[in-house]
């Protein structure tokens, strides 16, 4: 009997500084569970870092350390493929052809682009604007059927089934159109300082994030210092937002249901809670931060890892790549 073709995943992070329990819980937790049941294709995604200006030494560093921690955090380069997206020449060549089957309009409504161009007033370069069709190469080349991805995600997946479909449709079916696979629990984890805005890596206030490298030591201070409510009572309802967002954290690093949170914490302050909520997280990034020391201290692992990733990812990425050249229309070299 033919043996099924396992489904394939395709997801990245980019490089650029603090990795957060956000995107721990949000995205990375996942690709480590998916990847025993499907084909997985992860990839640092640092081409889409440089639309925000970086200092070069630094920018290697976090680059080379958000590698360590992915491996630290269980994406296991023997099950899947793991590479650096600038390694893999075939992301820029697909995303300028992408460029050209996406429309200014499509782009201009992108959240996260507008968001960004408020932040960085000083520097809305063409990069920040046509990311989402690096996104959408990133996903079609490897023709992917399911990427995990937080809730924020969402709307730039969207718009790369549409750049997949426009693209079938005006040649002949070329690229899967993907699926999104955005968890029940952990879509959005929450700012510990803000909860009505998302944990994010670029939070002027560092007691707004946990950074999957903080010390147990600071992990507490900033749960103790999590912004709650007056109700001093631990359940799950509307209007609840930084207590919501805890027990989710709590939920998430525990694999505890939201009734079986209420129960644990009945008549019980949110002293307590937030005690709890932090030694949980603590628990569960503590072996993770072992294996990050490890894999940080051997470099030569590191390079041959991601040598090797490259290599694997660019066969599948060039396949495809020449078969959207030759359907365009461009001259065979
Ligand atoms: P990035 O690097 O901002 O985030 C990586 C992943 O973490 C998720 N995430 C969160 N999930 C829950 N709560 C949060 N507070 C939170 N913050 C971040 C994100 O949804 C994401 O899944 N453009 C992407 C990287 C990328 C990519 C791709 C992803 C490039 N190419 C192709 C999927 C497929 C980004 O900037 O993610």
């Amino acid at each position: 009997m033919e043996e099924q073709r396992k489904q394939v995943i395709f997801s990245a992070i980019q490089p650029s500084g603090t990795i957060t329990l956000g995107n721990y819980l949000g995205a990375l937790k996942n690709w480590v569970a998916l990847q025993d049941e499907y084909d997985c294709i992860f990839s640092l995604a640092d081409l889409h870092t440089i639309t925000v200006r970086q200092d070069p030494a630094k920018f290697r560093k976090n680059a080379l350390e958000a590698y360590a921690l992915l491996l630290a955090c269980g994406i296991d380069p023997q099950k899947s493929i793991f590479f650096i997206q600038s390694h893999v020449s075939a992301h820029a060549e697909l995303a300028w052809v992408l460029n050209c089957y996406t429309q200014f309009g499509e782009l201009s409504r992108m959240t996260q682009f507008k968001d960004k161009s408020a932040k960085h007033a000083d520097n809305i370069n063409a990069g920040l604007f046509a990311y989402p069709s690096l996104m959408a190469a990133d996903i079609l080349l490897y023709q992917a059927d399911l990427v995990p991805v937080g809730a924020d995600q969402k709307q730039h997946l969207e718009l790369t089934r549409d750049i997949a479909e426009r693209f079938n449709a005006a040649y002949s079916p070329t690229f899967t159109v993907p699926d999104g696979y955005i968890p029940k629990q952990g879509a959005r984890v929450m700012s510990l300082q803000d909860p009505t805005s998302k944990m994010s890596k670029s939070d002027e206030n560092a007691n707004g994030f946990i950074a999957m490298l903080d010390s147990p030591d600071v992990i507490m201070k900033k749960f103790k210092r999590a912004v709650t409510d007056s109700d001093a009572c631990v359940r799950y309802a509307e209007g609840k937002d930084g207590v919501n967002n805890l027990m989710g954290i709590y939920a998430c690093v525990t694999g505890k249901t939201m009734d079986e949170i209420e129960r644990e914490f009945e008549g019980r302050g949110y002293g307590d809670f937030k005690t709890a909520v932090g030694e949980a997280v603590v628990d569960h990034l503590r072996p993770i931060q072992e294996r990050f020391s490890q894999y940080i201290a051997d470099k030569a692992y590191l390079e041959s890892c991601y040598r090797d990733g490259a290599a694997r990812a660019s066969r599948i990425a060039n396949r495809t790549l020449s078969k959207v050249m030759k359907k365009i229309g461009f001259l065979p070299d």
